[in-house]
């Protein structure tokens, strides 16, 4: 991140999590709800565990935000974990009880999780829970809070964003790249957040049989940004690059393993008069005929709507267990089952929208810059009349 930057605290079960945002220009009006909007989305799915039962995720701001505008001081943004309430003892961070400790101590690393990387990083193998306290998919919820409030900068310049679930463990709903078109349809109540109605029957049956057999299940999201304006990124430098940038933030989430821009892995198969996109002219505009590069060419966006997808592994907790070591004793054994998700995949569309509006909104600030908004807005209509007639904001 060039201009933002945002870090985020908290542990699973401890009180809160807080995302600290540092970066927005002065002057910037937010709106609560709509970030608490975010949150519920991400709280939602067909296939959630018990936690999302006891969380209300909303957001407090307790620092750089007065009068619903934001102060050009970093952004501090909680949110509460209600759950803490069961687990205050167990994560007190001021109690010292050793003889407590190693009796509650996890000793089973499980599969597919931080807890054995993670342990050994850290030196902390003698109990795990001090490394899956964080290493846990809660703290999505932090950045979800902050890609909410990027993007409403990006909304201020006509930049939009839908995401949905394109594919839950075998089945697929929609193949290939999403289009914004595409991800009109999905309702706010889609158990599967799918754009195909028809196809949610399916996907909720495959998720109750996955539960019923003891098993999880990953898939598919894909993305599209509207009214990117061309020239963000670069094409000069390796860590510099948008398609380098977005990748990162993608595989950053929890479980996933893949990342595609425009027609990724599907681009290979196609010989170089079906892969790239035309340039063609609408309505005296510069456009593609198609658009297999996803809005990305050379690392740097070139004005068309930018279509992304994220891979998501099945989640690693088994309510059966799975084969592991115990690391107190060294028996083998089967890890234990803490309540779980048998598919987060119905959240993940809002975290992969959090992402896409950090990376892009920090590198649309990159391009305008301004300390306070006004400054970002006089620049942003310089850049609209520079660009014109071949690009025009999406207004
Ligand atoms: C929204 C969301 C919820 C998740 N919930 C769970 C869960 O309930 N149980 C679990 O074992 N893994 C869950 N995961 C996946 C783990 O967090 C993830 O697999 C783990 O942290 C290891 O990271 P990696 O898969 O990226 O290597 C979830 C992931 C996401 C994105």
């Amino acid at each position: 991140m060039r201009r933002l930057r945002l870090l985020t605290g908290g542990e699973s079960h401890g009180p809160r999590l807080t995302a600290v945002l540092e970066g927005l220009p002065a002057g910037l009006a937010l709106d609560r709800a709509a970030i608490d909007d975010w949150l519920r989305r991400r709280q939602h799915g067909f296939g959630r565990g018990g936690r999302q039962r006891i969380e209300r995720d909303c957001v407090v701001v307790s620092g750089g935000l007065r009068d619903g505008r934001s102060l050009g001081s970093p952004l501090v943004l909680e949110i509460a974990n209600l759950d803490w309430e069961n687990w205050s003892e167990v994560m007190d961070p001021w109690r010292v009880d050793p003889e407590a400790a190693a009796k509650r101590a996890v000793t089973r690393p499980r599969p597919g999780h931080a807890d054995y990387s993670g342990g050994a990083a850290t030196d902390q193998l003698a109990d795990l829970r001090n490394v899956l306290e964080r290493s846990s998919a809660r703290e999505t919820a932090a950045r979800v809070a902050a890609g909410a409030v990027c993007a409403q900068l990006l909304a201020r310049y006509g930049i939009g964003l839908r995401a949905a679930v394109l594919r839950v463990g075998a089945h697929e709903v929609v193949a290939g790249p999403p289009s914004w078109e595409g991800l009109a349809a999905v309702r706010a109540d889609s158990p599967l957040v799918t754009p195909r109605p028809d196809d949610e029957e399916r996907l909720v049956a495959a998720v109750r049989a996955a539960r019923e057999a003891g098993e999880t299940l990953g898939g598919v999201v894909g993305a599209v940004v509207r009214g990117v304006p061309p020239g963000l990124g670069s094409y000069v430098h390796w860590d510099r690059k948008l398609d380098g940038r977005i990748a990162q933030a993608l595989l950053s989430i929890p479980s996933v393993k893949a990342a595609a821009i425009g027609a990724g892995l599907e681009v290979v198969a196609l010989v170089g008069s079906e892969a790239h996109d035309p340039y063609v002219l609408a309505d005296g505009r510069l456009a593609r005929s198609s658009n297999h590069a996803g809005g990305l060419e050379g690392g740097v966006t070139n004005g068309a709507d930018l279509a992304v997808r994220a891979f998501f592994k099945p989640i690693s907790t088994l309510r059966r267990g799975l084969p592991s070591v115990d690391l107190g004793s060294g028996e083998p054994g089967a890890t234990a089952w803490e309540r779980s998700d048998v598919t987060a995949i119905g959240a993940a569309p809002v975290i992969v929208e959090a992402m896409l509006a950090l990376v892009l909104a920090d590198a649309l600030l990159e391009k305008l810059g301004g300390d306070a908004v006004a400054d970002t807005d006089r620049a942003w209509q310089a850049l609209a009349e520079r660009l014109a007639p071949w690009w025009q904001p999406n207004r």
